[in-house]
């Protein structure tokens, strides 16, 4: 089989591509290992910023971000006893939405199909063929286990932070790489929010974020070891940990009906282009959490690489894919920082001493008491603008 691009990974940066390469007439087939339902059922990040926003509403992949999306003009900083509100409005004039990214997921899936996308679940990429040349190929498996090999002008690796396709771009180099000694234990349960906005909460016995999924459903987090076995709690012992890390605040209780344990990991790959094979989003970055940056990364790099593929395939000019890692990597390493800096500024680390305690609420304090500190946040958190707008 020959197409013009392979998209390995049916994510946000995968299922965006194929959406954004269609508007130009570029086709493509994007294959995918997980199933339909487990793709638009795993609970995953929940942020998006104003741009990934416009990316998906101006490009009409998704209207409900609009109206079952929630948008979020502030969050609070919770330290030292007390709470602060970073107001996005009034320092950077942008906002946040709140909106599940298996949401995102269903509204993109929706839409390729209705637009007739070759769109394969149960497709498992085993490996990337002849990466130096201008026909690389995918060589997969479906279901049943039987072969299947596509070959096309470009293959792009989406495929997450556990990539088959990485390894024909990075070769055996890998990448920067940083682990953090603590991990996220997360809950979801049947409550309404406790707050109208998010908390990111640095309390003496480590960070907790109170999120939220529905007017129904409310997304918490708390910082735990990185070992923590998800049933290593009752579910009153879950909420005595949560409401002991919002001090101040009582959070609304319900049932809780999932938890999952968090690894925390920042890496860049050291390439994100061989020849015709490119990666995205987490294939080619991760990082830990805290700041929900990951998904919104994603799409970034996806804007840029889709202008990156309109040159080469309709105009053969292949400058902007040249371009493409060194622009990319800017924004990677500033939302690598920052994601970065809000870990640590919020979260215990193991054996702190009491001068480092003191220290991070110093911190804290430089951030919320200045305007220009709150403007600093607000502005990462709103996100940059994109590059290489459509
Ligand atoms: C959520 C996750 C984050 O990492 C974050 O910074 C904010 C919200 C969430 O899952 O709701």
């Amino acid at each position: 089989e020959r197409t013009r691009v392979v998209v390995i990974g049916a994510g946000p940066a995968g299922l965006l591509l194929s959406h954004l390469l269609d508007r130009f007439g570029i086709e493509s087939i994007v294959i995918d290992s997980r199933t339909r339902e487990q793709i638009e059922t795993t609970i995953r990040a929940g942020i998006l910023e104003q741009g990934t926003v416009e990316i998906l509403t101006d490009t009409r992949a998704s209207d409900r971000v609009l109206t079952v999306g929630q948008k979020h003009e502030g969050i609070e900083l919770r330290f030292a006893g007390e709470g602060h509100r970073i107001d996005f409005a009034d320092t950077v004039g942008r906002a946040v939405w709140l909106y599940p990214q298996h949401e995102v997921l269903k509204d993109l899936v929706a839409a390729r199909l209705a637009a007739g996308q070759d769109l394969r679940f149960g497709v498992t990429a085993e490996r990337v063929e002849d990466a130096g040349t201008s026909r690389p190929r995918i060589v997969a498996k479906d279901a049943e286990g039987n072969p299947v090999e596509i070959e096309a002008d470009v293959v792009v690796g989406a495929d997450g932070s556990r990539s088959v396709v990485r390894e024909a771009v990075t070769g055996t180099y890998g990448g920067y790489f940083r682990e953090y000694p603590f991990a996220w234990f997360g809950i979801l349960c049947e409550a309404p929010p406790s707050s109208p906005e998010l908390i990111y909460s640095n309390s003496p016995d480590g960070f907790a974020l109170i999120s939220q999924r529905s007017p129904g459903v409310q997304r918490m987090y708390f910082q735990c070891a990185p070992d923590t076995d998800t049933e290593a709690y009752t579910e009153e012992q879950l909420w005595e940990i949560l409401q002991a890390r919002v001090p101040g605040t009582t959070l609304n209780e319900g049932h809780i009906f999932q938890r999952d344990v968090l690894r925390f990991r920042s890496f860049v790959a050291h390439e994100m282009r061989r020849g015709r094979v490119v990666l995205v989003g987490d294939a080619a970055h991760t990082v830990p959490p805290t700041g929900a940056k990951g998904m919104n990364l994603a799409v970034a790099d996806v804007v840029l690489l889709t202008e990156a593929l309109r040159a080469l395939l309709l105009d053969h000019d292949e400058t902007l894919l040249d371009a493409y890692p060194e622009i990319a990597r800017r924004r990677i390493w500033k939302a690598q920082h920052f994601s970065w800096w809000m870990t640590n500024m919020l979260h215990l680390q193991p054996g702190a001493s009491d001068f480092d305690r003191m220290r991070q609420i110093g911190e804290l304090r430089t951030i919320v008491e200045s305007h220009a500190g709150r403007a600093y946040l607000a502005e990462a958190y709103t996100g940059w603008q994109f590059e290489g707008g459509l």
